[in-house]
């Protein structure tokens, strides 16, 4: 069996992909060797089979020992490690959460149920580093994508609603925390059906204003009874990365040109953070090359993969099924409200759901590992 080691097992990603590895029996086809930057010499996880110490992680002779590496440990290890493993002489392959290698030319971002021919092609000329993409873009795509494979969308947008799991565990505890410390402010307030509902909203304002510098250390701004509308670096035109990962990934899964390239199509869009806990939310606006019927998209969008699922455009099927709190710890992508837009009838509206730890992350990265073994 190959050998596939696998490094930052243990994080919030890690353990939904070591999650899903068990459910679909993965590691029955795989010889795992654990890795640990912290703990090397430590026992391995009960999964481990023949190897039941943990290896370290820096090391660069136990990495080339494996066929596989899968590494959910984040950016700094990748740039770390994956260029000394390779001047090396490791050939092997390499299957990366992490957005380092993403858009480097011999890198291919995995999302196969989306672009398996684009992984096929690469594989067959000798590809070697698979990463995952961005989790807003995989879980639009897994819902969306059949309209692109169609050849159908002229351009998009995206108007985003991220849940706090996008910025890491910690950021989903400083949500919780914000909301206990504004509910503590006004518990009593709110327990006595007579007060007036000004005060509350005063008391709370104020707690947001003055939240400790503690409890905002991730967000850098209260989040909780409120929003952020930007998420990660600031490019300095005016666009934040996660949008420019919109456009940039989007259609270099697509296998259309890396970016804002002649063959690409324009997506674009304001990617906003709000609090929710781990599934990203997505308003989306197509312009069309045609005039296609509502029935015609929702077919299309339903017969793509087994994951996407058409919400019926009603108030009563939104509310029930179109939410982060239905779609959490499912593989479901709900796709709903699609309907035409005032703007003309190539103008199309959806809204889209997914749980940003398995399609946005965890799942696209175990599926390759079962490709590279068929
Ligand atoms: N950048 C994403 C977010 C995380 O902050 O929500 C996963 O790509």
């Amino acid at each position: 069996q190959p050998l596939v080691g696998l490094v930052g097992w243990r994080g919030m990603v890690g353990s939904v992909l070591m999650d899903r590895m068990q459910a679909e029996g993965d590691f029955g086809l795989i010889e795992p060797v654990f890795f640990s930057t912290s703990n090397a010499g430590g026992k391995a996880p009960a999964m481990a089979k023949n190897e039941t110490a943990l290896k370290d992680a820096n090391d660069i002779e136990a990495l080339k020992k494996c066929d596989i590496v899968i590494t959910c440990q984040g950016g700094d290890y990748t740039s770390e490690v994956f260029p000394k493993l390779r001047a090396a002489g490791w050939n092997g392959h390499w299957i990366d959460a992490a957005s380092t290698l993403r858009m480097k030319d011999d890198a291919i971002i995995v999302l196969d149920p989306v672009n398996l021919p684009v992984i096929e092609n690469a594989l067959a000329k000798g590809g070697k580093n698979w990463i995952g993409g961005n989790c807003t873009v995989s879980c639009m795509l897994m819902g969306v994508g059949a309209l692109y494979k169609a050849g159908l969308v002229e351009w998009m947008t995206s108007m985003t609603y991220q849940a706090a799991s996008g910025g890491g565990a910690q950021h989903m505890r400083e949500l919780l925390t914000q909301f206990g410390t504004l509910n503590a402010e006004v518990r009593a307030l709110l327990d006595d059906p007579k007060s007036a509902i000004l005060e509350i909203d005063r008391k709370v304002l104020h707690k947001q204003q003055t939240l400790s510098a503690a409890e905002t250390a991730n967000f850098g701004a209260p989040l909780g009874g409120s929003l952020i509308p930007w998420i990660d670096k600031d490019l300095g035109d005016g666009m934040s990365k996660e949008e420019w990962k919109g456009g940039a990934e989007t259609n270099k899964i697509l296998g259309q040109g890396a970016g804002f390239g002649t063959a690409a199509t324009p997506v674009d869009g304001f990617c906003v953070r709000i609090g929710a806990m781990r599934c990203h939310s997505q308003a989306l606006t197509f312009k069309l090359k045609k005039d296609v019927p509502v029935a015609d998209i929702e077919a299309m969008i339903a017969a793509d993969n087994p994951w996407a699922k058409v919400v019926p455009n009603t108030r009563e099927a939104t509310v029930k099924d179109l939410t982060p709190v239905a779609v959490t710890g499912t593989m479901d992508i709900p796709v709903g409200r699609i309907r035409k837009l005032a703007m003309g009838p190539e103008y199309v509206g959806a809204f889209t759901i997914g749980d940003q730890l398995l399609w946005g992350a965890a799942e696209p990265l175990r599926r390759m590992l079962r490709i590279l073994l068929e």
